[in-house]
């Protein structure tokens, strides 16, 4: 196992943060980024908000809403590397490497998809109807935004475990053609954060649209809480726990003994309105002071971005050199040191390189040859007084073009090795040591 473990995850920017992702996501990452032995990675995914919505004014604003609520909740852009996924242009162009070594058929079979289609068949409509490409792509996208990191963790619901093993076949297609350049992935599902329900009593989540906004006024805060469904039991009349949406958010935020007391008031017949207050109560105390840093950051915009810029900054040190990288190991390489044609036999690129050779002859002088890969002289310099002047000789002949030609007094041809021969050894030395 590596020293640190890399955790990496995307949050689409599509909608407000509601008390859900505040407990089921943005809480816990931003402790786990604290441990000890982690290095994370979080990013939206704006990228993929495309895919689902094309307000721009929406996506513009959810980008700035959520990356202000991450920082609120106390994610430090020191510690986390907190970027946005369009600020790393090299993520669209690994999406496209990945693209290639992916089977049209395994993306067939992706979630997502299949849902869009099985609904436009039951509709009767052409299977697919509304279904853009970019959705079909979904999962290479968000392989190369794990891929382009080397993650090991990535944190993600349930939902999103098979693009995870997606992002892991194609790591491993991609390593299988082309070398070992990837991690394979795993996804990390955390069983133990709590799910909230919402107003309803359902799950939270904004397609039911029974959610209650992270950060609302106090006043909105508590009219919402007001509105939480709750059965018609009288003040006095002893009230259930069980399947009570409002104990279900209390105890989400609440001590275990806040926890106990309010199932104590429950049983004791507390009316509903109190219960409210004290849920309305204990979660302002949580948000307050994040609904402090999140309003002067949604009033500066500029250090919301500048924040996202260091981790702009941070990611494409990473992923720059690493796709440089990765398009030489496709065949993407600039034409000024083209290796030769490589024999069937070849292993590993390794074991094929020609190597120069230094040595002192009897008459105290000193020589060097090249020789081919497989062991043929293909070129021997006269002698030198010094092992200086010769090393320099080898440094000319692998660096610059035409020092062939330059140093020819000092070389002497071996017979049969035409002086192409030569020069494609050369090259193919000089693209190795890149
Ligand atoms: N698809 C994820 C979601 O909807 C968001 C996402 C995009 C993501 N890229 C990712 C998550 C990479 C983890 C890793 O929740």
């Amino acid at each position: 196992m590596p020293k640190t473990i890399r955790f990496l995850t995307g949050i689409t920017p599509s909608g407000t943060p509601h008390l859900g992702n505040f407990m089921g996501s943005i809480r816990p990452s931003v402790a786990a980024s604290r441990n000890a032995g982690v290095e994370s990675f979080y990013f939206l995914a704006d990228y993929h908000a495309l895919i689902k919505c094309q307000e721009p004014e929406r996506v513009h604003r959810s980008t700035l809403e959520i990356a202000a609520s991450w920082l609120a909740a106390g994610l430090d852009p020191q510690q986390v590397t907190f970027y946005r996924q369009s600020d790393i242009p090299e993520i669209p162009e690994l999406h496209w490497l990945l693209t290639c070594v992916t089977g049209k058929g395994l993306l067939n079979r992706a979630h997502a998809y299949k849902a869009a289609q099985d609904k436009n068949q039951e509709a009767g409509r052409d299977l697919d109807d509304g279904v853009s490409a970019g959705l079909f792509m979904y999962p290479v996208l968000m392989a190369a935004d794990i891929l382009m990191f080397n993650a090991h963790k990535v944190p993600v619901g349930r939902d999103q475990i098979q693009h995870i093993e997606m992002a892991r076949d194609m790591a491993a297609s991609f390593n299988h053609l082309y070398g070992e350049h990837f991690t394979l992935p795993e996804a990390a599902v955390e069983d133990n954060v709590a799910l909230l329900l919402g107003l309803d009593g359902r799950k939270m989540s904004k397609s039911y649209d029974n959610t209650i906004p992270l950060f609302s006024t106090r006043e909105q805060l508590r009219k919402l809480i007001g509105s939480i469904v709750t059965d018609s039991r009288a003040p006095g009349e002893p009230k259930q726990v069980e399947g009570s949406a409002l104990f279900q958010i209390y105890q989400a935020f609440a001590t275990p003994e806040e926890t106990a007391a309010m199932r104590r008031a429950y049983a004791d017949g507390i009316a509903w309105g109190d219960a409210k207050q004290m849920l309305f109560e204990r979660i302002d105390r949580e948000i307050a002071p994040m609904r402090a840093r999140y309003d002067d950051l949604m009033a500066h915009p500029e250090k919301v971005e500048a924040a996202l810029q260091i981790g702009a900054k941070r990611a494409r040190a990473i992923a720059a050199p690493f796709l440089q990288r990765l398009r030489a190991a496709v065949g993407l390489r600039g034409l000024s040191a083209v290796a030769p044609p490589a024999p069937a036999t070849q292993k590993t690129s390794k074991a094929a390189l020609p190597a120069f050779k230094q040595y002192r002859e009897a008459d105290g002088k000193f020589y060097f040859k090249l020789v081919a890969a497989d062991g043929r002289l293909l070129l021997q310099s006269t002698g030198f007084d010094a092992p200086r002047d010769a090393g320099q000789s080898i440094a000319r002949l692998q660096k610059e073009a035409g020092a062939l030609q330059a140093l020819a007094p000092l070389l002497t041809p071996v017979d049969g090795v035409p002086a192409s021969e030569v020069e494609a050894a050369l090259l193919a030395l000089a693209a190795a040591q890149e």
